[in-house]
């Protein structure tokens, strides 16, 4: 019996020991952490419990039948963080780069099986060469299949892709169809194409971090959510960002204990809006004065920033929050805040995560390259989002809310429970300047009449009485009890059901 133990301790440790302490030290030397490392990092200590430790490849092409590693280069089971179920896979860098073979494959498909059925959100880390070269076809068949499970869990399980080392070629779309990605500064990359085939296709001489880094891709492309200095900075935040989200869309997200009063008064948010309409101030400040305890975990933060995504707590409860942002192109909407936008309050809505909507919008950015680049389409993203989105919906305008874009900001249109605005609003279709010099184009050479003609439409329209008048707003607030009447407008929608018309999906401009 004792053999038996020592067998299955001999057989533990080899499995452990992945590539060799050779490939490990080079893993360390590169400032990467090995997977196992990164699993103990991530779940809470203890609680990781394995799955196909023993797992190896059949492949017998190219002499691979004499090195069948234990385990096949990616670390596959569940465990918890801060005490919630997830599911982990972790790709292992020193086995054969961490390259995906069929039976790879097979086990990261099983426990994105396990967490389908048992409602637990995926995280991957994403440490690979891509499909296992001596494999050819069997290989792409096993990313094939990773790529459906992608697909059908999502809406269902959060999926999380964490990106620590190369990700190219066909590689990339699992992460892709993910709902949030986050990659370390100058040791990850993801490109469909690598550096030398661009140099030879298109002749363009550019860096592996400059094509696919972390850099490139949380602020320029918007692939990345988040780019990270080390793999122990982006496994912390992501433990912070599961604490956020609830493990299926069976479930509501977590409540957390909290200790600030929901009713507690901010007196600067009432000096928070300039008086000069044009001057800018920093929503983020909004953002953290209602937020419990000030805590807000930004999405995209480096992207498209004249929006602002990402989560809060309101009583404890998980709270999304999209927000205008006057600091950047004036807060106005384009194709790439659109995109941002209608990506966030898409996910809230599929997990059930209420909507703050946070309003300062002079409009949509007008241009060439913005109708060029498809303004219309990434637009109604941002509407069509917020139109199907079911879950509490409350928003804040806090001043300029004009035209359509007053519209797409969770309007009371679009079915938003709670529309509230401080006094300082604007609702109008344009700004006053605007309006004026269409309506009374031919007294342009007046400049005192054009000035009455400007002060009599800020009178009747720069204001929300209008529409309050109508019911569109439901209440005009005093800034500094935003947290008060925030938290009892969501704690009153607790218990909301809506629902839309059966469909099989809908067809949202893509
Ligand atoms: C098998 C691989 C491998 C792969 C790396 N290795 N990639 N083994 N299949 N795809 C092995 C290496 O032979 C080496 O083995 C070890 O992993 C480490 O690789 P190095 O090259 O020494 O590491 P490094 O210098 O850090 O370079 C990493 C790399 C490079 C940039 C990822 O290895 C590379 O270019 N690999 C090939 C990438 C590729 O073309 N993959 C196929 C893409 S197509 P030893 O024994 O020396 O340690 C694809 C299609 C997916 O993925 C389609 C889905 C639909």
């Amino acid at each position: 019996m004792k053999d038996i133990l020592n067998e299955l301790e001999a057989r533990r440790r080899a499995a452990r020991l992945g590539g060799g302490h050779r490939r490990v030290l080079a893993q360390h030397s590169k400032g990467k952490l090995t997977a196992r490392e990164r699993i103990e990092l991530l779940l809470d200590e203890g609680s990781f419990e394995e799955f196909d430790m023993f797992v190896r490849h059949r492949c017998a092409d190219f002499g691979m039948e004499k090195e069948r590693p234990a385990g096949d280069g990616v670390v596959t089971g569940w465990g918890t963080v801060n005490g919630r179920q997830v599911y982990v896979f972790s790709q292992d860098f020193t086995v054969f780069g961490g390259s995906l073979s069929e039976t790879h494959a097979e086990k990261i498909c099983k426990i994105m099986d396990m967490a389908m059925l048992n409602g637990a959100p995926v995280i991957g880390i994403n440490d690979s060469g891509g499909a296992r070269i001596q494999e050819g076809v069997a290989s792409l068949a096993g990313y094939a299949e990773v790529f459906q499970r992608n697909v059908l869990a999502s809406g269902v399980v959060p999926q999380i892709s964490l990106i620590m080392g190369p990700c190219a070629g066909g590689a990339v779309y699992s992460p892709a169809m993910t709902d949030f990605i986050f990659m370390v500064r100058d040791t990850s990359y993801m490109f469909v194409t690598g550096p030398d085939v661009v140099k030879t296709v298109t002749n363009e001489v550019v860096t592996a971090e400059q094509l696919g880094g972390a850099r490139t891709h949380s602020a320029k492309s918007s692939v990345a959510d988040g780019a990270f200095e080390d793999d122990l900075e982006a496994l912390m935040e992501v433990r912070r960002l599961i604490d956020f989200l609830p493990l299926s869309n069976r479930e509501k997200p977590p409540v957390r204990p909290f200790h600030d009063d929901p009713a507690r008064v901010e007196p600067s948010l009432d000096t928070l809006v300039p008086d000069n309409p044009n001057q800018p101030y920093d929503m983020k400040e909004l953002i953290l004065k209602v937020a419990d305890e000030g805590d807000f975990y930004e999405i995209q933060e480096d992207f498209a920033r004249n929006i602002v995504t990402g989560f809060i707590r309101l009583e404890g409860s998980t709270v999304g929050v999209v927000a205008n942002q006057p600091m950047v192109l004036a807060g106005c909407l384009d194709i790439d805040s659109a995109r941002k936008g209608a990506r966030f309050v898409r996910f809230c809505d599929a997990f059930e995560i209420p909507i703050l909507t946070l309003v300062d919008v002079p409009g949509f950015l007008p241009g060439t390259a913005q109708e060029y680049g498809g303004i219309i389409k990434h637009g109604a993203k941002l509407l069509f989002a917020y139109g199907e989105a079911t879950v509490p919906k409350v928003t804040l305008i806090t001043r300029k809310a004009y035209g359509g874009a007053y519209v797409v900001m969770a309007s009371k249109h679009l079915r938003g429970d709670f529309n509230y605005a401080w006094p300082t609003s604007e609702i109008a279709v344009m700004g006053s300047r605007g309006a004026v010099e269409i309506l009374h184009r031919t007294e342009l050479g007046d400049p005192d009449r054009i000035a009455q003609r400007t002060r009599d439409y800020e009178d009747r329209f720069a204001n929300p009485f209008v529409a309050a008048e109508r019911g569109f707003i439901d209440e005009v607030i005093m800034p500094h009890s935003t947290r008060r009447r925030v938290c009892r407008a969501f704690a009153s929608l607790r218990n909301k059901r809506l629902a839309n018309p059966w469909k099989k999906h809908d067809n949202i401009p893509l």
